[in-house]
């Protein structure tokens, strides 16, 4: 079957890319295992299409070492690294139909017939292309038009499949069902991928390990549950979640051994680390996530209180809009046949080991903070 036995690990070091005298990604180390999914996740222009386009070879390398399979490959040409790349626009050929489009780079290698013929017929049916295989892309939907790129580039059995924001000109829907399409026909094919995308609901269900990108540089490398538990930085932790950890400027006001943090006239118990004690008049940035507070009512030591201004209701769960020390403060709740009650939540509480702190100048994540809720 396509994709068995032909994974290979991608490595970068000191990945520089500089167009004249701007340099836009400034020395990137990844090493991607064979058959692993990782994905490069960052606002738009923070040099993501750019470094997976290195690895393509469509972009000259300014410096620094790539290699596939333990083989440099700096100075190899495109169609000789081993690697596909689906793109956004999937880049199909409008005069084919689906079967010579996934067949077309069969063909350029001169493969045999009846090897083309099966590869078709078995690639087509993984992508549920079967019924279509006769169509041209213009009678195809945006989805499907998606899927035979993808078949295009499996059957090309490549070392590293590279993705480029595929599924960003389908629907919300159809981006759905096509993410968890990816994911299956990975764990099937198990093939070592690298996937782009700014979207971090595609970069937490699709990875196995997300690289977090910003202004040319790799803020955080770790699995979807390690960077959504333990950003290393305010910069993660406002980027990954949805909605985002929420984001409070405190200062430490009471530094012996039960630390306690204060901010618009409240207080709140810090977790118990050693950077925070004997740390009185500490700027810090408190990190809470919308999923990790309690709304039930009643006065504890930890309970905070927020001004509520909207309440959204998804169904099963509520989002809270309120607003903490004159900034907004999200809050993802289960409605639980109380959505109508949620207006009234006068406040909060979470418990100290819940609550990230980060140190308010550099945004970084104070040290000895391992949670694995
Ligand atoms: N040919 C070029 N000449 C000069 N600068 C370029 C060129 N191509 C890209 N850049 C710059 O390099 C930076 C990184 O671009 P890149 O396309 O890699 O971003 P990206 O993370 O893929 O963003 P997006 O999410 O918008 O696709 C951007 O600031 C961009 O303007
Ligand atoms: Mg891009």
């Amino acid at each position: 079957m396509a994709g068995e036995g032909i994974m290979a690990g991608v490595r970068l070091d000191g990945i520089v890319k500089a167009y004249g005298a701007v340099q836009v990604v400034h020395g990137i180390d990844l090493e991607v295992a064979p058959g692993q999914f990782v994905v490069l996740v960052g606002p738009s222009g923070c040099g993501k299409s750019t470094t997976l386009r290195m690895i393509a070879g469509l972009e000259e390398i300014s410096d620094g070492a790539l290699s596939i399979d333990g083989r440099h490959m700096n100075r190899v040409a495109p169609k000789d690294r081993d690697v596909a790349m689906v793109f956004q626009n999937y880049a199909l050929y409008p005069h084919l139909n689906v079967a010579d489009n996934i067949a077309f780079g069969l063909r350029i290698r001169k493969a045999p017939k009846d090897e083309i013929a099966r590869q078709v017929k078995d690639v087509g049916g993984i992508l549920g292309l079967t019924d279509y295989l006769d169509r041209r892309p213009a009678d195809l939907s945006g989805g499907q038009r998606q899927r035979v790129a993808m078949g295009r580039a499996i059957v090309r059995q490549p070392k590293v499949f590279l993705f480029d924001e595929p599924l960003s000109n389908l629907d919300a829907k159809l981006r759905t069902q096509m993410r968890a399409e990816i994911k299956r026909l990975h764990k099937r094919l198990g093939a070592t991928s690298i996937y782009v995308t700014h979207d971090q609901v595609e970069a937490m269900t699709l990875a196995d390990r997300i690289v977090v990108m910003h202004d040319g540089r790799i803020e955080q490398i770790g699995t979807p549950m390690e960077l959504f538990l333990n950003p290393a930085n305010t910069f993660v932790a406002g980027f990954l979640g949805a909605p985002p950890m929420n984001m409070i400027d405190a200062r430490i006001v009471d530094g012996t051994d039960a630390p306690i943090a204060e901010f618009g006239g409240q207080r709140l118990r810090m977790p118990d680390l050693a950077a925070l004690r004997n740390a009185t008049g500490r700027d810090v940035i408190l990190g809470v996530r919308p999923e990790f507070v309690d709304v039930s009512e009643g006065q504890t030591p930890d309970h905070i209180a927020i001004d509520v201004d909207l309440v959204e209701t998804l169904g099963s769960e509520a989002l809270v809009h309120a607003t903490l020390d004159g900034k907004p403060f999200v809050i993802r709740t289960e409605t639980m046949g109380r959505a109508h009650t949620l207006e009234q939540v006068s406040g909060f509480a979470v418990a100290p080991h819940l609550i990230r702190v980060f140190d308010a100048a550099t945004g970084a994540a104070l040290p000895g903070q391992v949670h694995d809720r």
